[in-house]
């Protein structure tokens, strides 16, 4: 009995099945932040190849918080439409939709001033960023919690807020990025202040009936002194309390160097001990490409979703290959694709 053609249920949205589509940045936008027709063509690829949810990749909340001057943006009233044509384009192709919302921080390579908590370079390829001030940082949350106003403006089903893998509210997060000493630094208390107060301003915007994921590094994976799964636990159930629906669990990023092992399935452990700890729904991700591993995650309750993203570039059908095996005709938004994963028909 396949556990991936499932649904899965949070809040009002209800996800087709167990795969879901993971956040992903594709610099292939321009400066003005705005959904151009190559998203547009990705991302239905993807929903027309019959995953349950599609994650965009990192949408900023404000120019200085972009990876790249290739991001998309959310941080202008005008890029609401192109937004909302990518959140119908996602639902006409029959998937549910997530915008992940998120501030690169000291990992930002665009031109101008790059911002952190504190003043230490992610790389010696990065710049040295500027030490947020605590009005600015407050200014960060404000931009977090306008960019949730205008999702909903956009239709998205789904917000995620991104904070794993080393950008801004990660920084935060870690003893090794956040050496303040004001009520965003020392104690983990202080540490996850933005985080904390970002869930609680986006959670108040955004619709009771639609879902906020956050995602996490469960580790930073940065050898001595970084956090561990034991602290991210305390965190989630923060997040938990704070009207948080799923965690999205990854690992590692606040260093160019990721100290574990990288074999399929590497971050599934950090989830299903998120899960069991928090009695949370989780979704796990990395090196996840076969079904087998997907069921296995599904049937020990390691994880409630699986995110994939390599293997969704390298083949948007592959959940209609794992449909045609399992002898399952999943929902499609063009039946006819069924006829792709059934006996062939002559008819035609
Ligand atoms: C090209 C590329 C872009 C990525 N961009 C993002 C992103 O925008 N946001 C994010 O949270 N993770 C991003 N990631 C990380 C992926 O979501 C995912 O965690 C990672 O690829 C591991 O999963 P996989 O082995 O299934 O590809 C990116 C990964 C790749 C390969």
């Amino acid at each position: 009995m396949s556990r991936i053609f499932q649904p899965l249920t949070l809040r009002s949205v209800t996800f087709k099945n167990r795969i879901a589509m993971a956040p992903m940045l594709m610099y292939t936008g321009q400066e003005d932040g705005k959904v151009n027709d190559l998203h547009l063509a990705h991302y239905a690829a993807r929903a027309l190849g019959g995953v349950g949810l599609i994650t965009t990749e990192v949408v900023a909340v404000e120019p200085a918080g972009r990876i790249s001057h290739t991001d998309l943006g959310i941080w202008d009233e005008a890029q609401v439409a192109g937004l909302r044509r990518l959140a119908e384009m996602i639902a006409a192709c029959g998937a549910k939709s997530c915008l992940q919302l998120a501030h690169a921080g000291r990992k930002s390579m665009v031109d101008g001033a790059i911002f952190a908590p504190s003043a230490i370079a992610h790389s010696a390829q990065h710049r040295t960023p500027q030490v947020l001030t605590i009005e600015q940082v407050q200014a960060v949350v404000r931009a977090f919690e306008r960019a949730a106003e205008r999702a909903i403006e956009t239709g998205f089903d789904c917000l995620e807020i991104h904070a794993a893998h080393g950008y801004l509210i990660h920084e935060f997060l870690s003893p090794l990025s956040n050496r303040r000493d004001d009520g965003y630094g020392g104690s983990p208390e202080n540490r996850n202040r933005l985080l904390v107060e970002v869930v609680t301003a986006v959670r108040r915007a955004w619709p009771e009936d639609k879902p906020l994921i956050v995602r996490l590094s469960a580790d930073d994976m940065a050898g001595e002194g970084g956090n561990t799964v034991t602290q991210t636990t305390r965190l989630g159930y923060v997040l938990k309390a704070l009207g948080v629906d799923l965690l999205s669990v990854s690992a590692g990023g606040l260093t160019p160097v990721f100290h574990g092992e990288i074999v399929p399935g590497y971050q599934v452990e950090f989830a299903a001990q998120l899960r069991q700890g928090l009695e949370l729904p989780v979704g796990c991700n990395g090196s996840i490409t076969s079904s087998e591993l997907v069921e296995a995650v599904l049937y020990s309750q390691s994880a409630d979703l699986v995110y994939m993203g390599r293997e969704l570039l390298r083949n948007p059908f592959w959940l209609l290959n794992v449909a045609r095996a399992a002898g399952v005709e999943p929902p499609l938004a063009i039946p006819t694709y069924a006829r792709a994963t059934g006996p062939y028909e002559r008819g035609h």
